[in-house]
Formats: structure tokens, C-alpha cells, sequence
């Protein structure tokens, strides 16, 4: 039986005011218990980073517009993009790659803007370049190099996370542009040429990635080179004081004969090989290849993308479970620096835009169920980085010349920033799966409801998502040895899951705020196709 919302909540709330609150499993068809005494780990902010990469629209008219552009901005940044962001609480941005950063000499970006050189961009070739006219996508013209990267971060309160040259660079090319960054004012002529570019202090970067997807891109090694590369690259690096944290690039999916292979090579040297990294980034695509592209797609496709973004919670285990083969006390985290949805093209809002698409709802709950699982296993998840910020793949804003508009996805992260920092929490879930493709005879399930819940001394949050494209979900929510007082709640939700932003209707999908008095236990009803977060205070 499924009863209307608004019914349901209306019998609910009468029934509290007469009758004793409702018996557990009275009126709903799901249950969801949130276990205190089940601690997972501290969510970390970077579980919510963000990745940009110099890529058809991503740096060019996206991030970066120059200070003479009629857009407004910030000494070139795109003033809209910083304010969108200053809303997120951004904790890291990776760039400048991606397969870019693999053919990119820092110190092509750094100096008087006017005489830096023009280099041809990697993706310059890329067969849906070829049809494009010439312009800063496919002849990278350096006009946003390391410092104006930095000025990014700092205008948004991120930490930056640099990708390193491994293809076609050496090491010291790689100490140097450490040195550029990090060391103290005065001290050598690398600190020096930055303070002449206008930042005599250190940055200070922590997170340095040592190539990007080197299985492919990235030098086509094999996990035996690799590892042999890696050692070469970070044995005796700069350090200037700072414990860097070196990521390594990981596994294509569930690739897992790279990371056993990358693992047992390194340890091979002796157990402290290991010491010097810090993370294995695994990258995941969940994508639409062949199936159409990012806002036309059947019912069944809706299902298909979402249980294909599902698989990150396997590939999670799946690899935590192959560097404990070596890593038998898991010093080394997982790093998830690109995740998100590729579709086919078709979408993009600029024909020069590469990989751009336009995020619907069912993007956004990609986006959703993927940061609930990072959450879920914030023991072995140190940093996820999603691909990528702006005019790409799962971004959060789409932008060209004067017009700019933020995504549905942009809405997950704003919604789902209040698990930062917080205790991630084991929840037990119990919901009726949906069937779908009855018709195609695929006949197929997916679960019903699934999220992720933290708490913060006595506020707790509780994210949701709830796949079924038509029912609602009459929720019975308890938490165990505690009780809620008060819920707010914001609901991401549209009657129609191809429903997105864009240029002309900017407020087609936004969230909407709504508040609950629970009598003992707490009743709600998700709504179809939905991303929830309720935040809860205890008693
Ligand atoms: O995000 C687009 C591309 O996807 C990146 O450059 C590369 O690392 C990956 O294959």
C-alpha cells in the first residue's frame, strides 16, 4: 500500500496528538537505524574535493577568464564560480590533470602572463577536437599556471593537490616545482622567482600526485615501471619541513592486477617503501558508453547508471583488500581523484567544451550515493576529488562568456557538507529493492534507500537517496540508544529525473527546506528519486 505524502504525514502527525506515537514499522515500508555505538571514522573535508583539469571548458572560460574580460571576476578568476564555491566548503581542488598534467612543464605557467609560451594542449587531438576551431583548448596559452592555481585555492578556502609530470618530465623537474612552491622566502632562487611573481611566503602544498594514470596515459608503464618510477620521483623530494603526502597513481576500476602488482613491487625494497605514500588513487567512471547521452534516457538507463555508480562501494573494498596484502597495517588510503558520470557526448554547452555535460537528477544522485558510500568507509578513504568542477563530466557548474549556472550536483555538495568533520556512523537499512527492465527482460534489482550518517557531539545528519523513479519511501528513522528532539530537512527532488539547469531556467532544480517534529521515533517519506539530508538534533 502507498499513501500520498502529504496524507501520510497528516495521519501521522494527528495520530501524535491523540494517540500515542506510532509503533515501530507502523505506516512505513522501510526502517533506517542509525548505530552510535558503530563508529566507522571521522568523515574527512577531502572527501569532497574537487578536480580541474586544462581540458576543453574547464580552465578556459570556466575557471579562468582573464582580468580584462567584460565577465565579472577576480583578477581573472570567474567571480561567480568563487562565490559558488566560498558556499561549498571546498576542501581541496586537484589539478592541472588528468591526463594533461602528464605533458605539462610548470614552468610554462609561472611569469609575466604576456611572455609565457603557447604549447599544444594534450587533448589537441582528441578526434572531437578536431572539429572544433583553434582557440586556448586546443593551444594552451599558460595564462593559468601554478600562481594563479594557487590564488584559486586561496580566494576559496581550498588546499590545492598537484598532479606531477611522470610521462615526460623528470624528478627534478619535479623537486623544482616542490622547491617553487614550498621552500622559505629567501632561501633558494626557486623561492626567489616566486616571490618575483608576487608571493614571497610559501604555499605550503601538502598533496602532490606523482603522474596520472600511468597504466595509460600516463606513460603506458607496467606496475613493475611504475613502482620503479615512483621510488624514483619521491626518494629524497623536498621536503622544507612539511609531511608530504605523496599519492601514487592507482588502478583504472577493478584493475586489480595494478595495485597488487604496484604494492608488492614497492615493498619488494624493504617494508618502509611504503612510508613514503601517502595515498593510491583509484579512479571510477560510471558511464552511458553507447547508451545516449547526459538528459535523454529511459527509465531503465535511470536504474542502469545508478547501480553502475554503485559499484565504487566493491572496487573500495575490493582494493583495500589487496594493499592489505602488503600493507598489513593500512598506512596508505585510498584516493578516489576522479569519480563521476561520462556520458556521450552531445551536451556541452560550447562545441570546444570536451567531455562537457549537463548534470540532471540523475547525476545528482550519482553524486549522492557516491559521497555516501565514501562516507561509509571513511576509514579507508582519505581524499575523492570528483571529475571535474566545471563544464566536464559530473560538474557542479556549467559556464560560458557571460552566462553561468550551477548544476544539481552542485546541490549534493552543499547539502551533504554537514557530514564534514563528523563521526561516520554504521546505519542499517531496510527497504523493498526496486525491479526494473521487467519489460527489456533484464529484470534487475537495485536497492531501495541507501545513505550515510554522521555525528557531530549532538547533531547528528543523515543523508538519503532514494532511487525509485515513481513510489516514495515511508521511512520509520531511530536512532539506537538515543532520541531525536528536532529534524530539519532539505529534500533535492523533481517530478521529472531528467529535470536540470540550464542558461534559460537557472532554478529548475534546486532543493527545498522543510521541518519535522518526530513524537519518539521519526517518520518520513522520501520522495521518488530524491536525495535527502536531515539534520537532527539529540536529546
Ligand atoms: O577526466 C577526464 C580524463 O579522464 C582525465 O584526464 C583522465 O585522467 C581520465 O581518463
Amino acid at each position: 500500500m502507498s499513501l500520498g505524502r502529504r496524507e501520510f504525514l497528516q495521519k501521522s502527525a494527528a495520530a501524535a496528538l491523540t494517540v500515542p506515537p506510532p509503533r515501530a514499522g507502523q505506516a512505513a515500508d522501510s526502517r533506517v537505524t542509525i548505530l552510535p555505538d558503530e563508529p566507522i571514522g571521522i568523515i574527512s573535508p577531502n572527501l569532497h574535493g574537487q578536480f580541474t583539469e586544462h581540458i576543453g571548458g574547464v580552465i578556459y572560460d570556466g575557471v579562468w577568464v582573464g582580468e580584462s574580460s567584460a565577465v565579472p571576476n577576480i583578477g581573472g578568476i570567474r567571480k561567480d564560480l568563487v562565490e559558488g564555491l566560498r558556499k561549498l566548503n571546498v576542501p581541496v581542488v586537484r589539478w592541472p590533470g588528468g591526463c594533461f598534467a602528464d605533458s605539462y612543464d610548470w614552468r610554462d605557467g609561472i611569469g609575466p602572463r604576456s611572455k609565457r609560451p603557447r604549447r599544444t594542449n594534450f587533448w589537441a587531438n582528441h578526434p572531437q577536437m578536431q572539429k572544433v576551431p583553434d582557440g586556448p583548448q586546443k593551444y594552451e596559452p599558460n595564462q593559468f599556471g601554478t600562481d594563479e592555481f594557487m590564488r584559486f585555492c586561496r580566494l576559496i578556502g581550498a588546499q590545492p593537490y598537484v598532479a606531477a609530470n611522470v610521462r615526460s618530465l623528470t624528478p627534478i623537474d619535479l623537486d623544482h616545482w616542490v622547491a617553487y612552491c614550498n621552500s622559505p622566502k629567501g632561501m633558494t632562487s626557486l623561492a626567489d622567482a616566486r616571490a618575483g611573481n608576487g608571493h614571497a611566503e610559501p604555499y605550503g602544498v601538502l598533496y602532490w600526485g606523482v603522474g596520472n594514470e600511468s597504466w595509460g596515459c600516463g606513460g603506458n608503464f607496467t606496475p613493475l615501471e611504475y613502482a620503479s618510477e615512483y621510488r624514483r620521483f619521491i626518494t629524497w623530494i623536498p621536503e622544507y619541513g612539511l609531511d608530504l603526502r605523496l599519492i601514487a597513481s592507482g588502478p583504472n576500476g577493478g584493475d586489480f592486477a595494478w595495485t597488487r602488482g604496484f604494492f608488492e613491487a614497492l615493498r619488494a625494497k624493504g617494508p618502509d617503501q611504503l612510508d613514503d605514500l601517502w595515498g593510491w588513487a583509484l579512479h571510477y567512471y560510471c558511464g552511458t558508453a553507447g547508451k545516449g547521452q547526459a538528459i535523454d534516457f529511459t527509465v531503465q538507463e535511470w536504474y542502469e547508471l545508478l547501480k553502475k555508480a554503485n559499484h565504487m562501494e566493491p572496487l573500495i573494498h575490493q582494493h583495500w583488500a589487496v594493499m592489505g596484502e602488503e600493507d598489513t597495517e593500512h598506512k596508505v588510503k585510498l584516493v578516489v581523484d576522479e569519480w563521476g558520470t561520462w556520458h556521450e557526448p552531445g551536451t556541452e554547452i560550447a562545441p570546444a567544451f570536451l567531455f562537457g555535460q549537463v548534470p540532471t537528477m540523475r547525476d545528482a544522485l550519482v553524486s549522492a550515493l557516491t559521497l555516501d558510500i565514501f562516507h561509509r568507509n571513511a576509514d579507508k578513504v582519505g581524499m575523492a576529488n570528483v571529475a571535474q568542477l566545471i563544464n566536464n563530466l559530473n560538474c557542479l557548474f556549467l559556464a560560458h562568456e557571460n552566462h553561468f549556472v550551477v548544476t544539481p550536483n552542485f546541490y549534493v555538495f552543499e547539502m551533504y557538507k554537514a557530514h564534514q568533520g563528523g563521526q561516520s556512523l554504521r546505519l542499517l537499512v531496510d527497504a523493498p529493492p526496486v525491479s526494473y527492465g521487467v519489460d527489456t527482460g533484464t529484470n534487475a534489482t537495485l536497492w531501495g534507500l541507501a545513505g550515510s550518517a554522521s555525528l557531530n557531539e549532538k547533531r547528528l545528519v543523515l543523508t538519503m537517496v532514494n532511487p525509485n523513479a515513481a513510489d516514495e519511501r515511508h521511512t520509520e528513522i531511530a536512532v539506537r540508544g538515543a532520541s531525536i528532539k528536532t529534524c530539519r530537512v532539505r529534500t533535492l527532488a523533481n517530478a521529472d529525473i531528467h529535470a536540470h539547469n540550464s542558461f534559460a531556467e537557472p532554478n529548475a532544480v534546486e532543493p527545498k527546506n522543510e521541518d519535522t517534529t518526530p513524537h519518539g521515533n521519526l517518520f518520513w517519506s522520501f520522495r521518488p528519486a530524491s536525495v535527502t539530508r536531515m539534520e537532527m538534533d539529540l536529546a
